[in-house]
C-alpha cells in the first residue's frame, strides 16, 4: 500500500491525501484499496473538473484496463495508478504522452534499481524481454483539441508473477519482487515515479517531442529486431527500423516495403 501522508477521509472510503506542494502532479492524490480501475476513476474525477496533476492509486484493481481492450491483471503489491493532465495540445501531439510515460518508468527503474530496461513500442517497459509495466493513455478531445488525459501506470512491483498472474502471463511477464529477489519501498518508487513524470512532462511541453524520443530509443532493444505487429487480427511481420518523430513505428516489410504503424502491438518473432 501506498503510505499515506495526512489522510483525510473522503466522502466515500476513500483516503484523500491533499498536500500543498509546489510539486506540478501530485499536489491531491486519491487511494482506494480496491477499486475497478484507477484509470476509469481519474477519468471520472477529471470529467467533474479535477485539476491537472491529480493522481488516483488503488491496491487492487478488479476490472484493470490494458490498451487495446484488454484485462490488466491488477493483484495487491503492484504499483496501479493514474494521472490527470490537462495539456494544452491538439489531440495528435498528446499521443505522444504514452512515450513520457514510457521513457518515465525506464528511467526510474534504472536509476533506482540499475536493471536492464528496454522501452518497447509503444507503451511497454521490460526486463530481459519480460513486460514489467504497461501504460494505458486515454484522452478527452474536443474540436481536435484535448480536454484532458489519464496516463495510468501498471507496474508489477511486489508480488512473483508464478504466484499471482495467470499461467497465460507468466512466460512474459516480471515483477521488481521478481528480478531484485526482494521487495521494494513502493512509496518510494511511486514519488520518484510522479516526481520524474512532472519533470520530463515539462521538458515535452517546452522542447517539444524529439528530446523524449531520443532518450525513448536510448532503451529501445527492439530497434533493428525483426518483430510481429498485431493490429486486431491482422499481423504484419518486418524489421523494426526506427520510430519517427510523429512516434510511428516504421516497419519494414520482407517486400521492401516501409510501413508508418500507428497503432498495434509489437512483439518479437
Ligand atoms: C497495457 O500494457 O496494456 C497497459 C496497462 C495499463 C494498466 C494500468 S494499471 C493502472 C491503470 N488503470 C487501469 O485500469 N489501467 C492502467
Amino acid at each position: 500500500m501506498i503510505a499515506l501522508n495526512k489522510p483525510l477521509r473522503g466522502p466515500d472510503e476513500t483516503d484523500v491525501v491533499a498536500e500543498a506542494t509546489t510539486k506540478k502532479l501530485g499536489h491531491t492524490i486519491l487511494f482506494s484499496h480496491e477499486v475497478r480501475s484507477t484509470n476509469q476513476w481519474a477519468k471520472h474525477l477529471a470529467k467533474l473538473g479535477a485539476a491537472e496533476g491529480t493522481i488516483t492509486v488503488a491496491d487492487t484493481q478488479k476490472r484493470g484496463r490494458g490498451r487495446l481492450g484488454r484485462e490488466w491483471v491488477s493483484p495487491e503489491g503492484g504499483l496501479w495508478f493514474s494521472v490527470i493532465l490537462r495539456p494544452r495540445l491538439s489531440a495528435q501531439e498528446a499521443t505522444k504522452l504514452v512515450f513520457v510515460a514510457g521513457l518515465t518508468v525506464a528511467e526510474v527503474l534504472k536509476e533506482q534499481y540499475d536493471l536492464p530496461v528496454e522501452t518497447k513500442w509503444p507503451n511497454d517497459t521490460l526486463v530481459l524481454g519480460r513486460k514489467i509495466c504497461g501504460v494505458l493513455c486515454e484522452a478527452s478531445t474536443s474540436g481536435g483539441h484535448v480536454d484532458f488525459v489519464v496516463i495510468g501506470f501498471g507496474l508489477n512491483a511486489n508480488f512473483l508473477v508464478r504466484d499471482d498472474l495467470p499461467v497465460n502471463l507468466q512466460n512474459t511477464s516480471t515483477s521488481l519482487q521478481d528480478e531484485l529477489g526482494k521487495r521494494v519501498n513502493v512509496e518510494k518508487l511511486f514519488h520518484c515515479l510522479i516526481g520524474k513524470l512532472g519533470d520530463l512532462y515539462s521538458l515535452f511541453l517546452s522542447k517539444g517531442f524529439l528530446p523524449i524520443l531520443e532518450g525513448w530509443k536510448k532503451h529501445a532493444g527492439f530497434i533493428g529486431q525483426r518483430i510481429v505487429v498485431t493490429d486486431s487480427d491482422q499481423k504484419t511481420a518486418g524489421l523494426a527500423l526506427d520510430v519517427d518523430a510523429e512516434g510511428m513505428l516504421l516497419l519494414k516489410t520482407e517486400d521492401g516495403l516501409i510501413h508508418r504503424v500507428s497503432v498495434g502491438d509489437a512483439s518479437f518473432k
